[in-house]
């Protein structure tokens, strides 16, 4: 006989629906006692994934602090420990696990430790599922549109010491003015769009993420205005999908409008994540084209440079299609650097479909990619597919392609080689203290050499000599008289 569940398993088809229904906004709100709930305690972070999951960590950070709870410097140090998952690929899902097992030996230690656990995983049946039956030593499940539920969760396990778990397996709303505790000083993440509706079939996004809605305008000019007050010298524009900007709200400026409205903020640095090749349209070139503070660097994700694994992606767009826009992007914007994700080994790719990845790669002498091998996701229309490909062959594939990028990685970089580039300081290298690290405009990486530099001054900075994946440089001494 099955034991009667006493929490309600989150259904990722129904996070797969889609409505016409209006996204709601949100205030965020505190009661007194929630404001009180962390005195004296301290928290910590883990975050997996991707950009979203970062900035979703600085909100989960904000909150705590605005209940008065304050920042551990480790894990072994917190009274509540969050860990936001990231659903992407398995392997990210076996870290999180292993993570989290990790913690049993603390939660023995410290009988009154709260392990929470959210993020993208906390989406999935199964693995809600997992993490209830076989982790005893997490106290809350909340999903990605459950993290403004974080008080009420925490109260809850404070006064009852039971097992919470809610996830939504709804489309999600919009939240406004929740709390931010941003981990960087002087780079910025900023949404403009949450979710995804475009269901590539590999992709578990759009059920983990929810329907694809924008932020008002308003909001995020705000949002950046601040920033900028407060001294950041960059912003990132967030999206799973960020040229669909405004679509649901019906702005006809859509996302090359708002690249423009950021633009004249005056903000010095802007960037965006993530382009899709569909619908970037030649409202976004002409901004980028005007305003020098949107920095010349775009990712456009391939996946697949052969049609039928495409449409099998429901990519919605054809090599040639690719093609096109990406051959205009260059001739239009030549001082742009471009960069990619690709997937190899999607179901029944044969070694033909796979040459014509190469062969786009050659043509598009990208600056950098990402490249994955194909991870199937329970709940999606590829992880269905038969599959005749042995992974030996996919990871022969993996590491032929990404020879290749490296090669022209190593080809962009050299034409940086003996020029004068302008690097946005991060610190001091995290693989080699003697150096300082930042990015260009182009977003490459270079470490370089120098005295008297801090984190968020834009450096001039010589470089000497190009890696594959990075720039090795010397700042250039500025004129004592200015
Ligand atoms: N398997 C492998 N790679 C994936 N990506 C997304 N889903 C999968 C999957 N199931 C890759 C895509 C996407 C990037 C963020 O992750 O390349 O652009
Ligand atoms: Fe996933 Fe495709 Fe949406 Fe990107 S556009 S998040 S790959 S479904």
């Amino acid at each position: 006989m099955s034991k009667k569940r006493d929490y309600h398993l989150p259904s990722l088809k129904d996070a797969g629906r889609r409505s016409r229904e209006e996204v709601s906004v949100e205030t965020f709100s505190l009661s007194d006692e929630a404001k009180k709930l962390g005195e004296g305690k301290t928290y910590y972070i883990r975050t997996h994934g991707c950009q979203a999951n970062q900035r979703d960590s600085e909100t989960m950070a904000g909150i705590l602090e605005a209940m008065s709870y304050r920042a551990a410097q480790k894990p072994e140090e917190a009274d509540v420990i969050l860990i936001n998952t990231c659903a992407i690929r398995q392997n990210a899902e076996e870290r999180v696990y292993g993570e989290i097992g990790a913690l049993k030996r603390l939660k023995k230690e410290k009988k009154d430790l709260i392990i929470g656990v959210g993020g993208c995983m906390s989406q999935e049946e199964e693995s809600v599922k997992t993490l209830v039956e076989k982790y005893p030593q997490v106290d809350i499940i909340f999903g990605t549109h459950n993290i403004t539920s974080l008080p009420a969760l925490l109260e809850s396990v404070v006064k009852e010491k039971k097992r919470k778990v809610e996830v939504f397996s709804r489309q999600g709303e919009i939240y406004e003015e929740v709390p931010v505790t941003r981990f960087a000083s002087h780079k910025a993440w900023v949404n403009v769009m949450y979710g995804c509706d475009k269901f590539c079939t590999y992709c578990i996004v759009p059920y983990t993420r929810g329907k694809e809605r924008s932020r008002r305008k308003e909001d995020i000019l705000l949002e950046v205005q601040d920033l900028l007050k407060e001294g950041y010298q960059e912003v990132c524009l967030l999206g799973q999908n960020v040229n669909a900007y405004g679509k649901d709200l019906k702005d006809p400026d859509g996302f090359g409008g708002l690249l423009e409205e950021v633009a004249k903020t005056g903000i010095p640095r802007i960037r965006f994540m993530t382009s899709h090749p569909w619908d970037f349209d030649d409202r976004m070139i002409e901004a980028m084209k005007k305003y020098d503070n949107l920095m010349p660097y775009i990712h456009l994700p391939l996946q697949s440079g052969d049609d039928e694994i495409l449409r099998k992606m429901n990519r919605r767009y054809t090599s040639e299609s690719y093609r096109e826009l990406f051959d205009k992007l260059r001739r239009e914007l030549p001082h742009y650097a471009f960069t990619t994700d690709i997937i190899v080994g999607f179901p029944n790719e044969s070694e033909e479909a796979f040459q014509r990845t190469l062969d786009m790669v050659d043509h598009c002498r990208y600056d950098n990619a990402f490249t994955f091998i194909f991870s199937p996701r329970i709940g999606t229309p590829a992880a269905r597919m038969e599959d005749s490909v042995p992974m030996s062959v996919k990871e022969d594939r993996l590491q032929i392609l990404n020879e290749k990028i490296a090669f022209y990685a190593k080809e962009a970089n050299k034409k940086f080689e003996g020029r004068d580039v302008d690097v946005l300081v991060d610190g001091l290298s995290k693989r080699n203290s003697s150096v300082y690290s930042g990015y260009t405009p182009e977003n490459k990486l270079v470490n370089f050499k120098g005295k008297d530099i801090h984190i968020g001054d834009i450096v001039r900075v010589h470089i000497d000599e190009a890696m594959s994946f990075s720039l090795n440089g010397t700042a250039i001494e500025k004129d004592p008289l200015f």
